[in-house]
């Protein structure tokens, strides 16, 4: 059988329905329950010489990733015109043509696929989502290929090089102070992870427009298998976060991050900061781009709830990679993996 067009391609051939292998079952289409902004942290706040300020702040922020495990980070000290930078140089690739685009197809290694070109297509049944995305490693330097890295538009590689180091120091940031909030030395939690050996993967999900938004998803709900991931976003809505058994949607302010907290938190911090389900929906009037860095452990540490009687653990112990591979190699379903973890 030939195989199906990457998304881009469908949504520009005209057709008025979309494939049947996107559409999604009724009771896989649960409905918004409206918009949230959800929590906002300053990082200059976080930083502040003032000590009672800073606390105040930290205090926010660990709440924040308690109740909802998303936050949006203002001030986070990465320019405005970078973030422009590596919006751009994404769109220009997503804008060149499809056969320059394949020439580096997504490829699946053990831990994570790299590439451009369609995730989670397991089987004939498999309900595809409406999305195409590019993979590549930031980090560590044994894994960051740079073959892999597209070389055009030409300052790609560059911008994106300066983007992944300041979203790397930012996420080393609040780990130090969530750290603290469990009680733990503030490098503690980064050490958990590996160091410098930590997986820092950069990953675009490219949503363009569709014929019958209603019928599909752009991204089906789940959580990150990361420790922490860091969403750069095209002001554009699509992403939604479960709470309360409720879906709601983000509503992005223009230039914020959007961070949360991945599976390997929930698991360190022993269920304290939450990983929590996220989907994104599509629209048929305006195509969306997320650009999102997943900072994750390295595929050999060993990782269980950290500074507690190890009595009062609620989760399994597991070796990272062992839990990349699973999750890598199922469809996206909901908080599955990281449940299947509590003791
Ligand atoms: C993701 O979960 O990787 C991204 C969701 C989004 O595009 O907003
Ligand atoms: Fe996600």
């Amino acid at each position: 059988m030939a195989s199906l067009d990457l998304v881009q391609t469908l949504s520009s051939n005209g057709l008025p329905e979309v494939p049947s292998r996107f559409v999604q079952p009724l009771q896989r289409r649960q409905p918004c329950h409206g918009r949230s902004s959800i929590p906002v942290i300053d990082l200059i706040d976080l930083l502040h010489k003032d000590e009672s300020c800073a606390e105040t702040a930290a205090k926010a922020l660990k709440r924040a990733c308690e109740e909802w495990g998303f936050f949006q980070i203002i001030n986070h000290g990465i320019p405005d015109s970078l973030l422009e930078d590596v919006r751009r140089v994404v769109k220009n690739f997503l804008d060149l043509p499809m056969e320059e685009k394949l020439k580096r197809p997504m490829k699946f290694e053990p831990y994570h696929p790299t590439g451009y070109g369609r995730l989670f297509d397991f089987s004939e049944d498999t309900i595809l989502d409406w999305v195409d995305v590019l993979i590549h490693y930031l980090s560590p330097s044994a894994l960051k290929d740079p073959d892999y890295w597209p070389d055009k538009p030409t300052n790609y590689r560059e911008s994106l090089e300066a983007y992944g180091n300041q979203v790397i120091n930012l996420v080393k940031v609040l780990m130090g102070i969530l750290s603290k909030g469990l009680g733990l030395e503030s490098s503690r939690l980064e050490e958990a992870f590996g160091g410098d050996e930590a997986q820092v993967v950069l990953r675009v999900n490219h949503y363009p427009r569709c014929q019958q938004p209603d019928l599909v998803m752009g991204l089906s709900p789940h959580s990150d298998g990361s420790a922490m991931t860091v969403l750069l976003h095209d002001e554009v809505e699509g992403l939604q976060v479960k709470k309360d058994d409720a879906w709601w949607m983000v509503k992005p302010i223009p230039g914020a991050l959007i961070v949360n907290m991945g599976d390997m938190m929930q698991l360190v911090s022993n269920g304290r900061f939450m990983s929590m389900e996220h989907r994104a929906v599509v629209s048929s009037g305006t195509e969306r781009i997320s650009i999102v860095v997943f900072y994750a452990p390295t595929a050999n540490a060993i990782l269980g709830p950290i500074g507690i009687d190890q009595h009062h653990a609620i989760y399994k112990s597991i070796k990272y990679g062992d839990y990349l591979a699973t999750y890598m190699n199922k469809e996206l379903k909901g908080k599955e993996r990281i449940n299947s973890l509590l003791k």
